[in-house]
């Protein structure tokens, strides 16, 4: 058998608590979270404001070459990671419901997928990190040691997410935003590329009854059970 790395997965639907768990996770752990997410939110915002077509896979493909993205750890604890675009800071505009749906979209075309694959695997090639994303598990750290598939009822997640996009002073209509997420997930899972799955490998936790610090406590008595 292969050796496995260093590297915790966490996928999931959205609204599911992936980004706050990996984020505690990470920081109990000492390692750096890696938000896949915010890459497609990024990526999605930059074709859309060079109005690329995104069926035309040759024009998406130049724009990517020429695109340098930077991810900055957030400065708070709570905060989101921080996300750059050719010099641009994007961080806060990738962070609403339509960028969420854009990107989605955009996850879909191959030579995207590819794209930040690649830089995903760079990013976590020394190991100690943790990824959260639809694919992290599945395709972009197959040999990760921890890998985690969070689920949660449809009505759970949308509340959750409002709540937070409310926090943030973002304006939200409740029965809009659940139905955008069941779409998105929707098409997250039936995308024929790196579709949102659970790794055969991974541990399904449903969160929804169960408050974020007693899912952390569960995903880090796994990690530190097969850490030695
Ligand atoms: O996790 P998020 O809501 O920020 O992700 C936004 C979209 O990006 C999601 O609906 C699908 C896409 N995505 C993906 O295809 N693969 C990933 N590993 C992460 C996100």
């Amino acid at each position: 058998m292969s050796e496995k790395r260093e590297i915790v997965t966490i996928d999931g639907p959205s609204g599911v608590g992936k980004s706050t768990l990996s984020r505690k996770v990470a920081a109990a752990l000492g390692y750096t979270y890696l938000d896949t997410g915010a890459m497609y939110r990024a990526v999605a915002l930059f074709l859309q404001r060079l109005q690329i077509d995104l069926t035309d896979e040759q024009a998406v493909g130049s724009v990517l070459a020429g695109m340098d993205l930077q991810l900055f750890p957030a400065g708070q604890e709570d905060g989101d990671v921080g996300v750059v675009v050719n010099g641009q800071d994007v961080s806060s505009v990738i962070r609403t419901p339509e960028a969420g749906m854009l990107a989605s979209l955009v996850s879909a075309i191959p030579a995207v997928r590819k794209r930040l694959t690649e830089m995903q695997q760079t990013l976590g090639q020394q190991g100690k990190i943790v990824a959260e994303g639809r694919d992290t598990g599945t395709v972009v750290f197959p040999d990760a040691r921890w890998k985690f598939y969070l689920e949660a009822d449809l009505e759970e997640r949308a509340r959750r997410r409002v709540a937070q996009l409310r926090s943030a002073g973002q304006e939200v209509d409740s029965q809009e935003l659940l139905a955008m997420i069941a779409k998105r997930d929707r098409d997250d899972q039936e995308r024929t590329l790196a579709p949102l799955q659970k790794a055969d490998d991974a541990l399904s936790i449903d969160t929804t009854s169960l408050d974020i610090d007693e899912v952390c406590t569960k995903m880090l008595e796994v990690i530190q059970a097969q850490r030695t």
